[in-house]
């Protein structure tokens, strides 16, 4: 009763005009939620897909249309192979079970990242899941899996290569080329980029599409980050001013009387 009176408070003084178009999320402690707890890492994962369903609530709750969150980076390969395993265990049990509840809210899932290296049955459960969400209208919740920002640029320069060799002809390269050849190419940049647990890294993820993002640090742990948590960081965007590398509308305004 009570969390619901702060969310209502939350959201009321949220300006529902000036939200961000698309959030993006690295997903960090679970790890250290479960040790806290004295747990094995893999209920610290298993309580992490929780949050992932109250921050997607969140977004939807507000309207926000874009929602991005970090799964599976190309480094987590380095983990143990029997953490992998399970972390593409859950991933499985997540998209069997969640598939109805996505097409009840309206959510389109998509992913990005190198999802052909992923195990067959994940690509399997993906594709199904992609394939049944297809025509949803609503937010567009994207997971990235086997996802980093090298790898994807990476590949966005082998593409355009590739293209030159089979044209033979030259041909201009300008920031949108690139950008339409990221594995973001149909969505927005984020405008605000959260990360859990404290870290003040970026970690390899959209590297390119951040340039410009604001971002929001919490030391909440992962499984603990909740509708309030949101709410918060998009109030906490809405208090910062973007200026894109140029000025503040006053600073300009001062600028051209001085001249
Ligand atoms: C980081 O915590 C989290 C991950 C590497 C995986 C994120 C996975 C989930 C939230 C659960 C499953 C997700 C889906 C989409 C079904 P960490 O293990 O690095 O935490 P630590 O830094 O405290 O060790």
């Amino acid at each position: 009763m009570k969390t619901e009176l702060n969310e209502a408070r939350l959201i009321a003084e949220i300006d529902l005009d000036r939200l961000p178009r698309h959030i993006a999320v690295i997903m960090d402690g679970n790890g250290r939620w479960a040790k806290k707890r004295r747990l094995p890492r893999i209920a610290g994962h298993r309580a992490g897909i929780k949050a992932v369903r109250q921050v997607a609530e969140a977004c939807l709750r507000l309207g926000v249309p874009y929602l991005t969150l970090y799964a599976f980076s190309v480094e987590n390969w380095k983990r143990p192979e029997s953490e992998v395993k399970m972390l593409m265990d859950l991933l499985r049990e997540y998209l069997g079970r969640e598939i109805g509840e996505l097409n009840r809210q309206n959510i389109r899932l998509r992913v990005i990242g190198r999802t052909h290296e992923l195990p067959r049955l994940v690509q399997r459960d993906l594709d199904r899941a992609l394939r049944e969400t297809a025509k949803n209208t609503g937010m567009i919740l994207t997971f990235a899996l086997n996802y980093g920002a090298r790898a994807e640029l990476t590949d966005a320069v082998r593409e355009l290569v590739d293209r030159a060799r089979r044209n033979g002809e030259a041909f201009d390269i300008d920031e949108q080329t690139v950008t339409s050849h990221l594995y973001t190419r149909e969505m927005p940049d984020p405008d605000l980029l959260i990360r859990t647990s404290g870290e003040l890294r970026v970690s390899n993820f959209l590297l390119w599409q951040i340039a410009y993002s604001e971002i929001w640090v919490t030391d909440t742990l992962w499984p603990d980050f909740s509708q309030l948590d949101l709410f918060n960081a998009v109030l906490e965007y809405q208090k910062r001013e973007r200026r894109y590398g140029g000025l503040t509308e006053n600073a300009a305004a001062k600028g051209a009387s001085k001249g």
